[in-house]
Protein backbone atom coordinates (compact mmCIF):
# COMPACT_ATOMS: atom_id res chain seq x y z
CA UNK A 1 0.00 0.00 0.00
CA UNK A 2 2.80 2.37 -0.13
CA UNK A 3 2.90 5.14 -2.71
CA UNK A 4 6.22 4.31 -3.82
CA UNK A 5 8.74 1.28 -3.84
CA UNK A 6 11.24 3.44 -2.45
CA UNK A 7 11.97 1.38 1.23
CA UNK A 8 14.39 3.37 2.41
CA UNK A 9 14.68 5.66 5.12
CA UNK A 10 16.66 9.09 5.75
CA UNK A 11 18.58 9.56 9.22
CA UNK A 12 15.63 10.24 11.71
CA UNK A 13 15.38 11.23 15.43
CA UNK A 14 12.33 9.60 16.48
CA UNK A 15 11.21 11.34 19.65
CA UNK A 16 8.58 9.67 22.15
CA UNK A 17 6.44 11.06 24.61
CA UNK A 18 5.17 8.67 27.11
CA UNK A 19 8.15 7.14 26.53
CA UNK A 20 8.47 5.02 29.76
CA UNK A 21 4.81 3.75 29.52
CA UNK A 22 2.51 0.67 28.26
CA UNK A 23 2.91 1.17 24.82
CA UNK A 24 6.37 2.25 24.53
CA UNK A 25 7.37 -0.59 26.29
CA UNK A 26 5.19 -3.21 24.68
CA UNK A 27 4.80 -2.68 21.19
CA UNK A 28 6.90 0.83 19.86
CA UNK A 29 10.49 -0.03 21.40
CA UNK A 30 10.06 -3.50 20.34
CA UNK A 31 8.74 -2.42 16.73
CA UNK A 32 12.02 -0.55 16.54
CA UNK A 33 14.25 -3.43 18.12
CA UNK A 34 12.88 -5.60 15.41
CA UNK A 35 13.78 -3.27 12.22
CA UNK A 36 17.30 -2.63 14.03
CA UNK A 37 18.19 -6.41 14.13
CA UNK A 38 17.27 -6.34 10.23
CA UNK A 39 19.32 -3.96 9.56
CA UNK A 40 16.73 -1.97 8.26
CA UNK A 41 17.03 1.52 10.24
CA UNK A 42 19.78 4.02 9.16
CA UNK A 43 22.92 4.34 11.34
CA UNK A 44 22.05 8.02 12.17
CA UNK A 45 18.70 6.95 13.88
CA UNK A 46 18.28 8.04 17.39
CA UNK A 47 15.24 7.12 19.62
CA UNK A 48 15.07 9.94 22.17
CA UNK A 49 12.62 8.47 25.19
CA UNK A 50 10.90 11.05 27.07
CA UNK A 51 8.55 11.01 30.54
CA UNK A 52 8.74 12.71 33.60
CA UNK A 53 10.80 10.40 35.26
CA UNK A 54 13.93 11.68 36.56
CA UNK A 55 16.05 8.94 35.36
CA UNK A 56 19.79 9.25 33.62
CA UNK A 57 19.95 7.24 30.01
CA UNK A 58 21.65 4.67 31.74
CA UNK A 59 18.64 4.29 33.97
CA UNK A 60 16.21 4.25 31.40
CA UNK A 61 18.15 1.40 29.38
CA UNK A 62 18.18 -0.81 32.60
CA UNK A 63 14.19 -0.40 32.94
CA UNK A 64 13.79 -0.51 29.19
CA UNK A 65 15.40 -4.14 28.59
CA UNK A 66 12.91 -5.32 31.99
CA UNK A 67 10.23 -3.79 30.87
CA UNK A 68 10.78 -5.00 26.91
CA UNK A 69 12.31 -8.29 27.31
CA UNK A 70 9.24 -10.48 26.71
CA UNK A 71 8.31 -8.80 24.13
CA UNK A 72 11.13 -9.66 21.84
CA UNK A 73 12.68 -12.32 23.15
CA UNK A 74 12.12 -14.72 20.23
CA UNK A 75 14.33 -12.16 18.27
CA UNK A 76 16.94 -11.11 20.93
CA UNK A 77 20.53 -11.14 20.23
CA UNK A 78 23.12 -9.96 22.55
CA UNK A 79 24.68 -7.55 19.76
CA UNK A 80 21.61 -6.15 18.08
CA UNK A 81 20.49 -5.67 21.37
CA UNK A 82 23.86 -3.12 22.41
CA UNK A 83 23.72 -1.43 19.34
CA UNK A 84 19.91 -0.50 19.34
CA UNK A 85 20.64 0.77 22.78
CA UNK A 86 23.41 3.51 21.57
CA UNK A 87 20.38 4.91 19.65
CA UNK A 88 18.21 5.22 22.95
CA UNK A 89 18.21 8.52 24.85
CA UNK A 90 16.51 9.15 27.99
CA UNK A 91 15.07 12.74 28.87
CA UNK A 92 13.32 13.37 32.09
CA UNK A 93 11.03 16.50 31.14
CA UNK A 94 7.80 17.56 32.64
CA UNK A 95 5.91 18.64 29.46
CA UNK A 96 3.85 21.02 31.40
CA UNK A 97 6.91 23.21 32.30
CA UNK A 98 8.03 24.76 28.88
CA UNK A 99 11.44 25.81 29.86
CA UNK A 100 12.22 22.37 30.09
CA UNK A 101 11.67 21.55 26.65
CA UNK A 102 15.29 23.35 25.83
CA UNK A 103 16.68 19.53 27.05
CA UNK A 104 15.05 18.64 23.57
CA UNK A 105 16.37 21.19 21.83
CA UNK A 106 19.93 21.11 23.18
CA UNK A 107 19.65 17.11 21.78
CA UNK A 108 18.31 17.95 18.40
CA UNK A 109 19.95 21.04 17.56
CA UNK A 110 23.02 19.82 15.99
CA UNK A 111 20.88 17.50 13.36
CA UNK A 112 18.48 20.30 12.20
CA UNK A 113 17.74 18.23 8.82
CA UNK A 114 17.08 14.92 10.19
CA UNK A 115 12.96 13.65 10.11
CA UNK A 116 12.02 14.52 13.18
CA UNK A 117 8.93 12.50 14.61
CA UNK A 118 7.28 13.69 17.64
CA UNK A 119 4.92 10.21 18.71
CA UNK A 120 2.54 11.56 21.46
CA UNK A 121 1.49 8.15 23.28
CA UNK A 122 0.21 10.35 25.60
CA UNK A 123 -3.23 10.79 27.40
CA UNK A 124 -5.00 12.51 24.83
CA UNK A 125 -5.38 15.84 27.37
CA UNK A 126 -1.68 16.11 26.72
CA UNK A 127 -1.68 16.59 22.89
CA UNK A 128 -2.04 20.39 22.46
CA UNK A 129 0.31 21.10 25.10
CA UNK A 130 3.07 18.83 23.73
CA UNK A 131 2.39 20.64 20.41
CA UNK A 132 2.68 23.98 21.48
CA UNK A 133 5.36 23.07 23.62
CA UNK A 134 7.68 21.79 20.62
CA UNK A 135 6.34 24.66 18.96
CA UNK A 136 7.30 27.65 21.16
CA UNK A 137 10.46 25.85 22.11
CA UNK A 138 11.23 25.99 17.88
CA UNK A 139 11.68 22.51 17.50
CA UNK A 140 9.12 21.83 14.43
CA UNK A 141 10.85 21.93 10.96
CA UNK A 142 9.84 21.41 7.86
CA UNK A 143 10.75 17.70 8.09
CA UNK A 144 9.02 17.02 11.28
CA UNK A 145 5.77 14.83 11.95
CA UNK A 146 4.15 14.55 14.76
CA UNK A 147 2.18 10.93 15.35
CA UNK A 148 -0.35 10.66 17.79
CA UNK A 149 -2.46 7.35 19.03
CA UNK A 150 -5.97 6.86 19.02
CA UNK A 151 -8.76 7.86 20.71
CA UNK A 152 -8.32 11.28 19.36
CA UNK A 153 -11.24 12.86 21.40
CA UNK A 154 -13.89 11.71 22.99
CA UNK A 155 -16.90 13.31 20.78
CA UNK A 156 -17.16 15.31 17.66
CA UNK A 157 -16.60 18.28 19.58
CA UNK A 158 -13.34 17.46 21.23
CA UNK A 159 -12.01 15.94 18.33
CA UNK A 160 -12.45 19.17 16.28
CA UNK A 161 -10.81 21.05 19.19
CA UNK A 162 -7.59 18.78 18.84
CA UNK A 163 -7.42 18.48 15.13
CA UNK A 164 -7.87 22.46 15.21
CA UNK A 165 -4.80 22.94 17.65
CA UNK A 166 -2.58 20.56 15.43
CA UNK A 167 -3.61 22.32 12.49
CA UNK A 168 -2.01 25.76 14.58
CA UNK A 169 1.50 23.71 14.52
CA UNK A 170 1.30 20.94 11.90
CA UNK A 171 0.43 20.62 8.03
CA UNK A 172 -2.06 17.95 7.32
CA UNK A 173 0.65 16.47 5.51
CA UNK A 174 2.99 16.62 8.43
CA UNK A 175 -0.18 14.71 10.82
CA UNK A 176 0.02 11.31 11.00
CA UNK A 177 -3.01 10.10 13.10
CA UNK A 178 -2.78 6.18 13.84
CA UNK A 179 -5.26 3.40 14.18
CA UNK A 180 -2.90 0.43 14.88
CA UNK A 181 -5.11 -1.60 12.68
CA UNK A 182 -4.16 -0.49 9.74
CA UNK A 183 -0.54 -1.69 10.43
CA UNK A 184 -1.50 -5.42 10.85
CA UNK A 185 -1.10 -6.99 7.41
CA UNK A 186 -3.91 -8.55 7.35
CA UNK A 187 -5.91 -5.44 7.09
CA UNK A 188 -3.21 -4.40 4.26
CA UNK A 189 -4.31 -7.41 2.83
CA UNK A 190 -8.26 -6.77 2.36
CA UNK A 191 -7.26 -4.10 0.14
CA UNK A 192 -4.95 -6.64 -1.44
CA UNK A 193 -7.60 -9.33 -1.98
CA UNK A 194 -10.46 -6.70 -2.91
CA UNK A 195 -7.87 -4.48 -5.38
CA UNK A 196 -5.43 -7.21 -6.28
CA UNK A 197 -7.68 -9.89 -7.76
CA UNK A 198 -9.97 -10.06 -10.67
CA UNK A 199 -12.19 -12.55 -9.01
CA UNK A 200 -13.88 -10.87 -5.92
CA UNK A 201 -14.62 -7.05 -7.39
CA UNK A 202 -17.69 -8.28 -9.39
CA UNK A 203 -19.68 -9.81 -6.62
CA UNK A 204 -18.58 -7.54 -3.95
CA UNK A 205 -21.75 -5.87 -3.86
CA UNK A 206 -25.58 -6.38 -3.12
CA UNK A 207 -26.61 -8.55 -6.04
CA UNK A 208 -24.28 -11.10 -4.21
CA UNK A 209 -23.35 -10.37 -0.56
CA UNK A 210 -26.40 -11.28 1.66
CA UNK A 211 -24.27 -9.39 4.95
CA UNK A 212 -21.01 -9.29 6.28
CA UNK A 213 -19.74 -9.11 9.80
CA UNK A 214 -17.08 -8.15 11.62
CA UNK A 215 -16.04 -9.38 15.09
CA UNK A 216 -13.09 -8.29 17.32
CA UNK A 217 -13.55 -10.06 20.02
CA UNK A 218 -10.62 -10.34 22.78
CA UNK A 219 -10.20 -12.28 25.95
CA UNK A 220 -8.64 -9.78 27.94
CA UNK A 221 -10.55 -7.80 30.59
CA UNK A 222 -10.24 -4.22 31.53
CA UNK A 223 -6.72 -5.66 33.17
CA UNK A 224 -4.82 -2.51 34.68
CA UNK A 225 -6.70 0.03 32.43
CA UNK A 226 -9.42 0.89 34.03
CA UNK A 227 -8.08 5.30 34.79
CA UNK A 228 -8.60 5.17 30.77
CA UNK A 229 -11.18 2.32 29.98
CA UNK A 230 -13.71 3.53 32.68
CA UNK A 231 -14.19 6.65 31.22
CA UNK A 232 -13.75 5.76 27.07
CA UNK A 233 -16.07 2.38 27.09
CA UNK A 234 -15.83 0.09 23.94
CA UNK A 235 -17.63 2.36 21.70
CA UNK A 236 -14.83 5.23 21.84
CA UNK A 237 -12.05 2.69 22.43
CA UNK A 238 -13.01 -0.19 19.78
CA UNK A 239 -15.68 0.65 17.57
CA UNK A 240 -15.19 4.72 16.43
CA UNK A 241 -11.46 3.51 15.11
CA UNK A 242 -10.47 0.01 14.25
CA UNK A 243 -13.43 -1.49 13.43
CA UNK A 244 -15.13 1.73 11.63
CA UNK A 245 -11.60 1.16 9.70
CA UNK A 246 -12.15 -2.23 8.96
CA UNK A 247 -15.68 -1.80 7.48
CA UNK A 248 -14.49 1.09 5.49
CA UNK A 249 -11.60 -1.27 3.72
CA UNK A 250 -14.41 -3.59 2.72
CA UNK A 251 -16.97 -1.30 1.36
CA UNK A 252 -14.88 1.57 -0.36
CA UNK A 253 -14.48 1.69 -3.73
CA UNK A 254 -11.56 1.00 -5.83
CA UNK A 255 -9.25 4.03 -5.57
CA UNK A 256 -7.90 5.59 -8.51
CA UNK A 257 -4.84 4.50 -7.28
CA UNK A 258 -2.65 3.68 -3.98
CA UNK A 259 -1.30 7.26 -3.30
CA UNK A 260 -2.89 8.18 0.41
CA UNK A 261 -5.22 10.92 -0.85
CA UNK A 262 -6.83 8.42 -3.38
CA UNK A 263 -7.73 5.84 -0.78
CA UNK A 264 -8.51 8.44 2.17
CA UNK A 265 -10.82 9.94 -0.93
CA UNK A 266 -12.81 6.32 -0.93
CA UNK A 267 -12.44 5.49 2.76
CA UNK A 268 -13.76 9.06 3.18
CA UNK A 269 -16.95 8.72 1.40
CA UNK A 270 -17.99 5.19 3.15
CA UNK A 271 -17.94 7.01 6.35
CA UNK A 272 -20.19 9.96 5.02
CA UNK A 273 -22.95 7.30 3.43
CA UNK A 274 -23.28 5.36 6.61
CA UNK A 275 -26.46 5.88 7.69
CA UNK A 276 -27.24 7.93 11.04
CA UNK A 277 -28.57 6.21 13.69
CA UNK A 278 -30.86 8.16 15.85
CA UNK A 279 -33.16 8.14 18.17
CA UNK A 280 -35.21 4.88 18.03
CA UNK A 281 -33.29 3.52 15.65
CA UNK A 282 -30.50 3.43 18.22
CA UNK A 283 -32.03 1.32 20.51
CA UNK A 284 -33.36 -1.58 17.79
CA UNK A 285 -29.98 -1.56 16.12
CA UNK A 286 -27.37 -1.67 18.37
CA UNK A 287 -26.33 -3.60 21.91
CA UNK A 288 -24.44 -2.62 24.74
CA UNK A 289 -23.75 -4.91 27.02
CA UNK A 290 -20.59 -5.13 30.10
CA UNK A 291 -19.41 -8.38 31.37
CA UNK A 292 -20.09 -10.10 34.79
CA UNK A 293 -17.98 -12.55 36.62
CA UNK A 294 -17.29 -15.93 34.36
CA UNK A 295 -14.89 -18.03 33.17
CA UNK A 296 -12.24 -17.15 30.27
CA UNK A 297 -9.79 -19.89 29.03
CA UNK A 298 -10.42 -22.04 32.21
CA UNK A 299 -9.77 -18.70 34.42
CA UNK A 300 -12.19 -17.46 36.52
CA UNK A 301 -12.68 -13.27 35.98
CA UNK A 302 -14.05 -10.76 38.11
CA UNK A 303 -17.18 -8.82 36.84
CA UNK A 304 -16.21 -5.57 35.64
CA UNK A 305 -18.24 -3.35 37.85
CA UNK A 306 -15.89 -5.12 40.75
CA UNK A 307 -12.84 -4.21 38.93
CA UNK A 308 -9.73 -2.36 40.62
CA UNK A 309 -10.22 1.25 39.74
CA UNK A 310 -14.12 0.73 38.10
CA UNK A 311 -17.60 2.74 39.71
CA UNK A 312 -18.78 -0.03 41.72
CA UNK A 313 -21.97 1.77 39.54
CA UNK A 314 -20.24 2.31 36.05
CA UNK A 315 -22.43 2.05 33.03
CA UNK A 316 -19.48 2.04 30.84
CA UNK A 317 -19.96 -0.45 28.07
CA UNK A 318 -17.27 -3.42 27.44
CA UNK A 319 -19.36 -4.93 24.18
CA UNK A 320 -20.82 -3.62 21.87
CA UNK A 321 -23.03 -4.44 18.74
CA UNK A 322 -24.07 -2.80 16.14
CA UNK A 323 -26.57 -3.19 12.55
CA UNK A 324 -25.00 -1.11 10.21
CA UNK A 325 -25.75 0.27 7.00
CA UNK A 326 -24.20 1.87 4.08
CA UNK A 327 -26.69 4.22 1.69
CA UNK A 328 -24.96 3.81 -1.37
CA UNK A 329 -25.82 1.84 -4.69
CA UNK A 330 -23.25 -1.00 -4.21
CA UNK A 331 -24.28 -1.74 -0.21
CA UNK A 332 -27.99 -0.71 0.10
CA UNK A 333 -30.04 -3.32 2.22
CA UNK A 334 -27.02 -5.31 3.23
CA UNK A 335 -26.24 -5.19 6.70
CA UNK A 336 -22.80 -5.24 8.37
CA UNK A 337 -23.08 -6.84 11.80
CA UNK A 338 -20.21 -5.10 14.17
CA UNK A 339 -19.49 -6.14 17.43
CA UNK A 340 -16.67 -5.83 19.86
CA UNK A 341 -15.94 -7.13 23.45
CA UNK A 342 -14.06 -7.65 25.99
CA UNK A 343 -13.92 -10.83 28.31
CA UNK A 344 -15.00 -12.88 25.48
CA UNK A 345 -14.81 -16.87 24.64
CA UNK A 346 -11.62 -16.66 22.44
CA UNK A 347 -9.56 -13.54 21.07
CA UNK A 348 -10.79 -13.63 17.28
CA UNK A 349 -10.60 -10.46 14.71
CA UNK A 350 -12.55 -11.62 12.13
CA UNK A 351 -14.22 -10.53 8.84
CA UNK A 352 -17.37 -13.11 7.09
CA UNK A 353 -18.76 -12.03 4.37
CA UNK A 354 -21.80 -14.23 3.62
CA UNK A 355 -22.93 -14.43 -0.09
CA UNK A 356 -26.09 -15.36 -1.18
CA UNK A 357 -27.85 -18.52 -1.78
CA UNK A 358 -28.33 -20.24 -4.46
CA UNK A 359 -31.31 -19.46 -6.04
CA UNK A 360 -32.49 -22.92 -6.84
CA UNK A 361 -30.95 -25.95 -5.02
CA UNK A 362 -31.22 -28.87 -7.10
CA UNK A 363 -29.00 -30.69 -3.95
CA UNK A 364 -30.54 -32.25 -1.24
CA UNK A 365 -28.40 -30.06 1.12
CA UNK A 366 -28.60 -27.20 3.57
CA UNK A 367 -29.04 -23.93 2.50
CA UNK A 368 -25.76 -22.78 4.08
CA UNK A 369 -24.02 -19.93 1.82
CA UNK A 370 -20.63 -19.33 0.19
CA UNK A 371 -18.56 -17.27 3.15
CA UNK A 372 -15.44 -15.78 2.74
CA UNK A 373 -13.97 -15.83 6.25
CA UNK A 374 -10.59 -13.55 6.73
CA UNK A 375 -9.06 -13.83 10.26
CA UNK A 376 -6.74 -11.11 11.30
CA UNK A 377 -6.15 -12.65 14.55
CA UNK A 378 -4.71 -14.58 16.62
CA UNK A 379 -3.88 -16.28 13.00
CA UNK A 380 -4.01 -14.83 9.56
CA UNK A 381 -5.76 -16.78 7.69
CA UNK A 382 -8.28 -16.57 4.27
CA UNK A 383 -10.82 -19.43 3.58
CA UNK A 384 -13.41 -19.60 1.25
CA UNK A 385 -15.95 -21.75 2.11
CA UNK A 386 -17.88 -23.82 -0.76
CA UNK A 387 -19.35 -26.51 -1.60
CA UNK A 388 -18.00 -30.07 -2.97
CA UNK A 389 -19.33 -33.28 -3.27
CA UNK A 390 -17.92 -35.42 -0.64
CA UNK A 391 -16.88 -39.10 -1.75
CA UNK A 392 -18.52 -41.81 -2.26
CA UNK A 393 -21.72 -42.85 -4.18
CA UNK A 394 -24.01 -40.39 -3.16
CA UNK A 395 -24.18 -37.14 -4.39
CA UNK A 396 -24.20 -35.19 -1.33
CA UNK A 397 -22.29 -31.97 -0.68
CA UNK A 398 -19.92 -30.63 1.60
CA UNK A 399 -18.76 -27.43 2.97
CA UNK A 400 -14.98 -27.56 2.17
CA UNK A 401 -12.16 -24.65 2.21
CA UNK A 402 -10.12 -23.38 -0.14
CA UNK A 403 -7.55 -22.04 2.35
CA UNK A 404 -4.52 -19.10 2.99
CA UNK A 405 -2.17 -19.59 6.03
CA UNK A 406 0.03 -16.81 6.00
CA UNK A 407 2.56 -18.55 8.23
CA UNK A 408 2.66 -21.43 5.67
CA UNK A 409 2.56 -18.96 2.37
CA UNK A 410 5.10 -16.93 3.75
CA UNK A 411 8.24 -17.25 5.28
CA UNK A 412 8.97 -13.74 6.59
CA UNK A 413 7.62 -13.59 10.78
CA UNK A 414 4.58 -11.88 11.34
CA UNK A 415 5.22 -8.31 12.14
CA UNK A 416 3.81 -6.23 14.60
CA UNK A 417 1.53 -3.37 13.32
CA UNK A 418 3.59 -0.67 15.01
CA UNK A 419 6.68 -1.37 13.11
CA UNK A 420 5.12 -0.45 9.70
CA UNK A 421 3.44 2.40 10.98
CA UNK A 422 6.77 3.65 12.46
CA UNK A 423 8.68 3.37 9.74
CA UNK A 424 5.92 4.89 7.05
CA UNK A 425 6.17 7.67 9.63
CA UNK A 426 9.76 8.38 8.79
CA UNK A 427 9.19 7.82 5.36
CA UNK A 428 6.76 10.11 5.13
CA UNK A 429 3.98 7.76 4.02
CA UNK A 430 0.68 8.42 4.76
CA UNK A 431 -1.52 5.93 3.56
CA UNK A 432 -2.20 4.09 6.78
CA UNK A 433 -2.69 7.00 8.54
CA UNK A 434 -6.24 8.51 9.35
CA UNK A 435 -6.97 12.02 7.56
CA UNK A 436 -8.72 14.67 9.82
CA UNK A 437 -12.15 14.69 7.63
CA UNK A 438 -11.85 10.86 8.34
CA UNK A 439 -11.85 11.11 12.19
CA UNK A 440 -15.03 13.74 11.78
CA UNK A 441 -16.92 11.84 9.82
CA UNK A 442 -16.37 8.51 12.27
CA UNK A 443 -17.14 10.57 15.11
CA UNK A 444 -20.23 12.27 13.19
CA UNK A 445 -21.87 8.88 13.19
CA UNK A 446 -20.63 7.86 16.38
CA UNK A 447 -22.11 10.84 18.94
CA UNK A 448 -26.02 10.28 17.86
CA UNK A 449 -25.32 6.59 19.33
CA UNK A 450 -23.78 7.58 22.48
CA UNK A 451 -26.14 10.55 22.86
CA UNK A 452 -29.30 7.81 22.54
CA UNK A 453 -27.81 6.08 24.80
CA UNK A 454 -27.52 8.82 27.20
CA UNK A 455 -30.63 10.13 26.68
CA UNK A 456 -32.64 6.75 27.23
CA UNK A 457 -29.99 5.33 30.20
CA UNK A 458 -29.65 2.22 27.89
CA UNK A 459 -27.81 0.43 30.91
CA UNK A 460 -25.44 -2.10 29.13
CA UNK A 461 -27.08 -5.53 29.63
CA UNK A 462 -24.68 -8.34 31.57
CA UNK A 463 -22.95 -11.26 29.90
CA UNK A 464 -20.88 -13.81 31.50
CA UNK A 465 -16.93 -13.52 31.50
CA UNK A 466 -16.24 -16.17 28.90
CA UNK A 467 -19.43 -15.87 27.04
CA UNK A 468 -19.74 -14.13 23.26
CA UNK A 469 -21.89 -11.50 24.59
CA UNK A 470 -25.36 -10.54 25.92
CA UNK A 471 -27.91 -12.46 24.48
CA UNK A 472 -29.20 -9.44 23.00
CA UNK A 473 -26.31 -9.72 20.42
CA UNK A 474 -27.67 -13.02 19.17
CA UNK A 475 -31.36 -11.26 19.00
CA UNK A 476 -30.13 -8.02 16.53
CA UNK A 477 -28.46 -10.55 14.09
CA UNK A 478 -31.57 -13.04 14.01
CA UNK A 479 -34.02 -10.71 13.79
CA UNK A 480 -32.22 -9.70 10.61
CA UNK A 481 -32.31 -13.72 9.38
CA UNK A 482 -28.46 -14.09 9.91
CA UNK A 483 -26.57 -15.28 13.10
CA UNK A 484 -22.72 -14.88 14.06
CA UNK A 485 -20.99 -17.16 12.57
CA UNK A 486 -20.33 -19.23 15.77
CA UNK A 487 -23.82 -20.03 16.15
CA UNK A 488 -24.30 -21.39 12.33
CA UNK A 489 -21.07 -23.26 11.23
C1 LIG B 1 -6.55 -0.75 21.54
C2 LIG B 1 -7.60 -0.64 22.60
O1 LIG B 1 -6.66 0.30 20.63
O2 LIG B 1 -6.71 -1.98 20.85
C3 LIG B 1 -7.54 -1.82 23.55
O3 LIG B 1 -7.39 0.56 23.33
C4 LIG B 1 -7.59 -3.12 22.79
O4 LIG B 1 -8.61 -1.77 24.50
C5 LIG B 1 -6.57 -3.13 21.67
O5 LIG B 1 -7.30 -4.16 23.70
C6 LIG B 1 -6.74 -4.34 20.77
O6 LIG B 1 -5.68 -4.38 19.86
P1 LIG B 1 -5.17 -5.75 19.24
O7 LIG B 1 -4.12 -5.36 18.26
O8 LIG B 1 -4.67 -6.57 20.39
O9 LIG B 1 -6.38 -6.38 18.62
Amino acid sequence: MSQSNDYSLAPFDLVLFGGTGDLAMRKLLPAMYFRHHEAQLPEDGRIICIARSDLSTEQFKAQMAESIHSHISKEFDESSWATFCDRIHYLGIDITVQEQYEKLNQLLAPHPDRVRVFYLSTAPGLFSRICRGVADAGLVTDNSRVALEKPLGRDLESAVAINDELADVFNEEQIYRIDHYLGKETVQNLMALRFGNYLFEPIWRREHISDIQITIAEQLGVESRADYYDQTGAMRDMVQNHLLQLLVILAMEPPVSIHPDAVRDEKIKVLRSLKPLVGRDVLDNTVRGQYSGGTVDGKPVTAYRESKGVAPSSFTETFVAIKAEIDSWRWQGVPFFLRTGKSLHERRTEIVVNFRNVPHSIFDMPRVPNRLIIRLQPEEIIKLQIFAKGRGDEMRLQSVNLDLDFNEAFEKRQMIAYERLLLDIIRGNQTLFNHRDEVTAAWSWIDPIIETWDQYQVEPTPYAAGSWGPPASSALIARNNCGWIEECL
